[in-house]
Formats: structure tokens, sequence, C-alpha cells
């Protein structure tokens, strides 16, 4: 049987995805999009769904960029369907409801970069190298680079970024907030490991919620955005999470979520 292009492992709705294609340093062709946007619209529907982890398979690179060997001979139209999908698939990845985390283990490098931005946060290990390269190859970032850097860096380091399309090390990248921990490869594993404990451990609807106040108030103004999140603080109190919560404290055990 041939390899996933996505491996998926799933871990009682700790589902990690892993871009499996390290001959070619994990580049996105049309065919493994396709592929993460059919995995994405399976895990939308899943109640159980915990948290959502996205890596590279192999020690050199999480993903090194679209494929540019596919990209070379389009034309402006299959150009912008091609990154059209690209686009689609990862707001999709964007908009799941449950946290979504970039494992970035290597090479970080356009829509790579594309990629780990839409994840809600990401953790490199320390040989990872990120960048916008495009303008070297005569293009603009066309997977959301241009907008999601931005948002998550500020103006000016984005511009510096996607003009002289330079490279940079993982201590940058937390340094300028593109990513929110750096640590050894190898200790990537044990973080996921972390991870799953940390959130198996929260109310599932509470994560969810959470996840919803931060990414819906982003794109409101303040006031709109506090009652946003106070309508959603008051909808905590109409389920069993919070009974649960709030008894196990009050009552000194662990909560059963
Ligand atoms: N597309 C297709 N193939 C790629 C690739 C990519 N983005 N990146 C790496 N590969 C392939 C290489 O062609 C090579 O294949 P072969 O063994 O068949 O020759 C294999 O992966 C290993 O790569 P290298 O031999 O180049 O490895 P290296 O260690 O010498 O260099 C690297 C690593 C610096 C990451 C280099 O591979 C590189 O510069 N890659 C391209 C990075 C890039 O420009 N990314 C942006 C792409 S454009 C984009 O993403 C547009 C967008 O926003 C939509």
């Amino acid at each position: 049987m041939s390899e996933p292009l996505i491996e998926v492992r799933d871990n009682a709705g700790i589902v990690r995805l892993t871009i499996n294609r390290p001959k070619a340093l994990n580049a996105l062709n049309s065919e493994v999009i396709a592929e993460l946007e059919r995995l994405l619209s399976d895990l939308e529907g899943r109640d159980d769904l915990r948290a959502v982890l996205l890596t590279g398979a192999g020690e050199k690179a999480f993903v090194a960029g679209a494929d540019i060997t596919e990209m070379r001979s389009k034309t402006p139209q299959q150009a912008r369907d091609f990154a059209g999908q690209a686009l689609r698939t990862i707001k999709r990845l964007e908009t799941l409801p449950v946290p979504v985390v970039a494992l970035v283990n290597g090479f970080c490098l356009g829509g790579g970069c594309e990629l780990a931005l839409a994840c809600d946060w990401a953790v490199a290990s320390d040989n990872a190298v990120f960048g916008q390269p495009e303008v070297q190859l005569g293009v603009i970032p066309g997977f959301g680079g241009t907008q999601r850097l931005p948002r998550r860096v500020g103006p000016a380091m984005a511009l510096d970024l996607v003009t002289t399309g330079r490279k940079i090390d993982a201590a940058e990248a937390l340094r300028i907030g593109l990513v929110n921990r750096v640590m050894a490869q190898d200790e990537l594993e044990a973080y996921a490991d972390e991870l799953a404990r940390q959130l198996g451990g929260n109310g599932p609807q509470a994560v969810r919620s959470a996840k919803q106040a931060v990414h819906d108030g982003l794109d409101q103004d303040l006031d709109t955005a506090l009652a946003l999140e106070n309508s959603l603080f008051a909808l905590c109190f109409a389920g069993e999470e919070q009974t649960e919560g709030m008894g196990a404290f009050v009552e000194k055990r662990k909560p059963n979520f």
C-alpha cells in the first residue's frame, strides 16, 4: 500500500496530521492540499475533537513551501485556482472550532509559513527556518502570507520579510512573535504530549468557546467583542462543564469533563 500524503493519528480527540512528502521537504502540491481539505471536512463535524496538531514528516522540514515544480508552468488562471484551493483549505484549518497548533520541525517557508500562520499558535524546533521567499522566485506569497503575517508580527516586520525574502531562524521567529516557544527537535514529542494532557484536562466546550471568543472578537470593535465574550461566558453556565468544574474545585477533587 502506498504511503498516505498526510498521516493521521488520533488520540482521544487530539488529532495529529503529518504532511508526508519528506523527499520534497513536504512541499504542498494540489494532491496534498486536496487531501488536507478532505481530512478537515471530516474533522469539522466531529464533536469529540479536542485539538489538531500539524507537523511535517522527517527531521528536515515542516513544509518548504508550495510545490515549485507544479507551479512552474501555470497560467495566471491556473495559479489563481491553485492558490484559491489552498486559501480555502487553510481557512478551514484556521476556523476549526478547536485549538490548532503547528509543530514546526524544520524548514517552514513560503506556503509552509502560511500554513503555520493559520494555526492558533506554533512551536518550533531550534533548527527551524522561517521565511516568505516568494519574491526570490518572482512571485508573492499566495496562500495568505501577505495578510496573516502582518496580523501576527506587525506590518513593518512582515514587509521586511515579504519584500526581502530573507530567512530567519527559530530564535528570531520567537522574538518577533511568529512562534510561541522554541525547543530541541526531540522535545517536540514531549510538548505534544504535554499539550494533549493540558487540553484533555480542560472543559472541551469551554476550550472551543475560548477560541471562538478570541477569533470572532478580533474582527469586531472592542465593545462588540466584549459583548460577545459576555454572551459566551453566560452560555458556559447553561452547560454541565461549569457545574463539574466549579463543583470539583469546591470539593477539592479533579474535574471529570
Ligand atoms: N517545491 C518543490 N520541491 C521542493 C521544494 C518546493 N517548495 N522545496 C524543496 N523541494 C525539493 C527539492 O527540489 C529537492 O528535490 P530533489 O531531491 O528531487 O532535487 C528536495 O526537496 C530537497 O531539497 P534541496 O535539495 O533543495 O534541500 P536543501 O537542504 O539543499 O535546501 C531549502 C533546502 C533551502 C528548503 C530548499 O529546498 C529551498 O529553497 N526550497 C524552496 C523554498 C521556497 O522557495 N519556498 C517557497 C515556495 S513558493 C510558495 O510557497 C508560494 C506560495 O506562497 C503559494
